[in-house]
């Protein structure tokens, strides 16, 4: 058989394993099971409902996809920091092979330690608050460099033209990589966070394996380059542990890939998921625009209410008795991190957004344990100066046409916020 027949063979067998898979968790989600009803479409348009049902279920509740949900703050904080749960299978394998979204280059996401712990120490010190804070007034210019042109326009979508920009700005510079179309490197991260939620058609595989080759090449080069001419940046480090044998060359891509597109894919959507909070809670953009010192406060109360990462999955390393259930060997656990926030038991009245509440840093949406996100207090930053330029900049911020969610149940957020400002206030 010729390469491209075998290529044609081979896409047919998975077409057809997807349309399986996609017909089993269909009929699931059909005949109510909550977690298979996350999977699709119109359940997961609201995924809190879902996260009610399964958290009426008991604390940890079982699927009949096989694998359990855990809901409430207490459980999945406490599996995210067990040291009995990992990222991988007793076999040594991730995710689900037959949906190939073992391809998607997940990197630390995807290893257990001790290969994990290499890894993160590796790149941690790019993320420490001390150094980031160097990063402030660039990504305070940015920001408002991105509103005078939006708001010079009166209408804008503020997904494309301010949330999606803006991270990819910052973390470009923050990995050197310099002359890169925004443009593309939104839609590399768009096919890549879509993958995350398992591939469903030949389609999406092929997207998915032209963003990563594409986002591959780009690191080939900037690598190259950093050999040749060190930098300042979070890749000239890792250059330099690669050619002391503390990582492999695989390794060193895969990690500048999840830099990359773990660094902007999520804080586009709690940018995107804050804006569009206080666009529907009028008094909360009051007090935003009031006191523009609460900006920190609409980052955590998104990310407690509606956050960009709404679950992870972590692996049963071996039998383990938890929240009154015994959990086998291996045994897949969904820690669902948007339910967490909303746990009654943790928060009280959950599901009113209130910027000033006292208990909003008590979120998950960073996750917890040794995964515990490396961004975060970048991401932080950034969308505290987004959300306090646009309380100063477009006080009369306003919606302007139908949103776009995105067709992601990992993933949470909008592909397209319409807005409108008739009067831009100076910078301040
Ligand atoms: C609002 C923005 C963000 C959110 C909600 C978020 C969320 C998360 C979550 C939930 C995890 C852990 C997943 C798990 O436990 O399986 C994670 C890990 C990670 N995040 Fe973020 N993230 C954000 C921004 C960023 C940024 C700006 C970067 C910067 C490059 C970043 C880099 C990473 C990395 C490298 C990991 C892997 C850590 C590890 O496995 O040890 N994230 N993030």
């Amino acid at each position: 058989m010729t390469t491209a027949a075998a290529d044609r063979r081979a896409e047919l067998v998975l077409g057809l394993r997807l349309a399986v898979q996609h017909a089993v968790t269909w009929t699931t989600a059909r005949l109510g099971d909550p977690a298979a009803r996350l999977m699709h479409s119109p359940w997961r348009d609201d995924p809190y409902a879902i996260y009610r049902t399964l958290r009426a279920q008991g604390p940890l509740a079982r699927s009949k996809l096989g694998l359990w949900a855990a809901t409430t703050h207490e459980v999945c904080d406490a599996i995210l920091r067990d040291r009995r749960f990992g990222v991988r299978t007793s076999d040594g394998s991730y995710g689900d092979p037959s949906a190939a979204a073992a391809e998607v280059p997940l990197s630390l996401l995807e290893l257990d330690p001790p290969d994990h712990t290499r890894l993160r120490k590796l790149a941690a010190p790019a993320f420490r608050p001390r150094k980031l804070e160097g990063y402030r007034q660039r990504v305070e210019e940015a920001a408002h460099e991105l509103l005078d042109r939006a708001l010079a326009r009166g209408e804008f979508d503020l997904v494309r033209d301010f949330a999606t920009p803006l991270p990819i700005r910052v973390i470009c510079e923050l990995i050197g990589l310099s002359g890169v179309d925004a443009g593309h490197l939104a839609e590399h991260g768009r096919v890549l966070a879509g993958a995350l939620d398992g591939i469903r058609s030949p389609r999406q595989l092929r997207a998915m394996r032209r963003s990563s080759r594409a986002l591959g090449e780009l690191f080939g080069d900037l690598i190259e380059q950093r050999t040749r001419e060190p930098g300042e940046d979070v890749v000239t480090d890792l250059v330099t542990a690669f050619e002391d044998d503390r990582l492999d060359g695989a390794e060193l891509v895969d990690l500048c890939n999840v830099l990359l597109v773990a660094g902007f894919e999520t804080t586009v959507n709690l940018i995107g998921n804050g804006a569009l909070a206080l666009l529907e809670h009028p008094d909360q953009w009051r007090r935003l625009r009031a006191d523009p010192d609460l900006a920190g406060a609409v980052v955590e109360e998104t990310l407690r209410w509606n956050p960009p990462v709404q679950m992870t999955m972590r692996i049963a390393h071996e039998p383990v008795e938890i929240a009154g259930r015994r959990l086998s060997r291996d045994a897949p656990v969904l820690v669902m991190l948007a339910a967490a926030g909303r746990d009654p038991g943790r928060h009280p009245d959950p599901d009113r957004f209130d910027i000033t509440r006292e208990d909003r840093a008590d979120h998950l949406a960073f996750s917890g344990g040794i995964h515990y996100c490396l961004g975060a207090p970048l991401a932080r930053m950034e969308s505290e100066i987004a959300f306090r330029a646009l309380a100063t900049r477009a006080p009369e911020l306003r919606r302007a046409g139908a949103l776009v969610r995105r067709p992601t149940s990992i993933i949470h957020g909008l592909s397209a916020l319409p807005v409108a400002a008739t009067r831009a206030a100076a910078r301040r």
